[in-house]
């Protein structure tokens, strides 16, 4: 692409002139050995960059428009940027003019030498003013880019917990937040119970939604906002509290059946829409109990809290339970449940950064399925193994984990097949890490299954703190 064989470029990379990473020579690097390198001129880089172009006019497209009136207040505020930056300029010209009066004055009276050096210093400036050095001409490309993302999505962070996220579309500060799996407080999510108020600490929000929620004035000092029903203008950081456990009281709510899909004899998925107004709070990896038909049943929720109104649990036929039976054979799509809950600690540790193991027995890959989407959404683990172990209802979903595997660097699917012996099935997988002491450890299947595992992880070098499981009702 620069007119340098290809023999020379590999002669420089065995003597180590040259660095290459993953067998690819970064753009950088080749500036740097080839500063006189006229990229622009050579056919070929006018094309890959014609192709990036385009590549990310696609990807701005393909982006959720936001709302008008948010896209107006971005406008808006990058026009006074805009303008701000014009008028420095100008004064930056104004001042070079100056420079360039006084430059004679001085001259006036001074010697050849002075005169001299005084022209040479005038020729550098209006040299270097002239022309645009290349590291400015690609960050000019850069920002351009930047600004134009500026006006799509505007970025969010929680404090003091951290997290981050865009907000993008017309979604509000909560739908967003939920969407990026960031569990804050909320209640009726339309204006009206004030639980998700939150302070906006710096960066600019718009109202787009209306709310009945009336603050009081204390509320209204301390820049409190109602997070459901304000939208993102710029970058803004906000004081809010991210839920545990202990913080979601439990809901009573009527849910519609979108579909229910028999994935094989054994297992059936639920998929429920929840109302608008009265959604579902729950964290990943917790569980639920629902009704329809006089029957009830107890599960783990496999979606995950991202999924926003969309719920799915995953049950396993079986005649000790009355409702896996109605589901088989009487529920349908647009049929009422009951929802109840929801239950149980089975959480990530979203403050723990260690690389994470997910077991699941069974049916068990239901709540560890909601975890693995939840710890996806935050990018919380940096590297993450998933182990199915199978019994009858077999590896029901492995497309999907071969997917994830297959879209993530840091995940890795491996699937046991059914065995009735379980121990030897753990002494495999805990021998293959010989520094468990730097994992955490998430399990989810029967209380005696759950108990063995334990014993094998403990046993393998696991710090029971770093081991955490959620037990079946089978
Ligand atoms: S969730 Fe009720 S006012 Fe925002």
């Amino acid at each position: 692409m620069i007119g340098i064989p290809r023999h020379t470029l590999q002669e420089m990379i065995r003597s180590g002139t040259l660095q290459t990473f993953d067998g690819m020579i970064e753009l950088d690097e080749m500036l740097r050995a080839f500063p006189d390198a006229k990229w622009e001129n050579d056919a070929e880089y006018r094309r890959i960059t014609e192709i990036k172009e385009k590549a990310f006019g696609k990807r701005v497209f393909e982006r959720a428009l936001p709302d008008k009136e948010v896209l107006a207040a971005r406008l808006t505020e990058l026009s006074k940027e805009y303008a701000s930056s014009q008028a420095m300029l100008m004064h930056y010209s104004q001042v070079i003019s100056w420079l360039d009066e006084k430059i004679d004055e001085i001259a006036e009276d001074h010697g050849t030498e002075t005169i001299h050096a005084l022209h040479k210093l005038r020729a550098f400036l209006l040299r270097q003013l002239a022309e645009l050095p290349p590291e400015a001409e690609k960050a000019q490309a850069a920002m351009a880019q930047e600004r134009i993302l500026k006006i799509m999505s505007a970025h969010v962070t929680i404090r003091p917990s951290g997290h981050e996220f865009f907000v993008e579309g017309s979604d509000t500060l909560l739908e967003a937040a939920l969407r990026a799996g960031v569990s804050l407080e909320y209640g009726c999510s339309n204006g009206n119970c004030g639980e998700c108020r939150a302070r906006l600490v710096s960066g600019k929000i718009i109202k787009v939604r209306p709310h009945d929620y009336v603050f009081r004035q204390d509320e209204k000092d301390a820049g409190m906002i109602l997070l459901c029903s304000c939208a993102a203008v710029d970058d803004v950081v906000i004081e809010a509290n991210v839920a545990g456990t202990q913080d979601i009281q439990e809901q009573l709510l009527e849910a519609k059946i979108k579909s229910v899909d028999v994935l094989n004899p054994a297992v059936a998925s639920l998929h429920l829409l929840t109302p608008r107004s009265q959604r579902l709070r729950f964290l990943a990896g917790q569980s639920i109990r629902v009704s329809a038909e006089g029957v009830s049943g107890h599960y783990a929720i496999a979606s995950c809290p991202c999924e926003d109104r969309r719920i799915e649990i995953q049950i396993l036929r079986s005649g000790k339970d009355a409702f896996s039976e109605v589901l088989f054979s009487k529920l349908k799509a647009n049929d009422r449940v009951e929802l109840n809950g929801p239950f149980g600690d089975f959480v990530l540790k979203d403050d723990s950064t260690h690389p994470v193991i997910f077991i699941a027995f069974g049916v068990g890959f239901a709540p560890i399925k909601s975890l693995i989407q939840h710890s996806m959404s935050l990018d919380l683990a940096e590297a993450i193994d998933l182990h199915w172990l199978a019994d009858q209802s077999g590896h029901y979903q492995a497309n999907l984990c071969r997917s994830w595997a297959d879209a993530l660097d840091n995940f890795s699917y491996f699937p046991h097949p059914h065995s009735n012996d379980l121990e030897r099935s753990l002494t495999e997988i805990v021998d293959a890490y010989s520094d468990l002491q730097n994992y955490d450890v998430y399990a989810s299947g029967t209380l005696e299954q759950l108990q063995i595992a334990k014993r094998f992880f403990l046993k393998g070098g696991l710090p029971e703190q770093q081991w955490r499981a959620g037990g079946l009702n089978l």
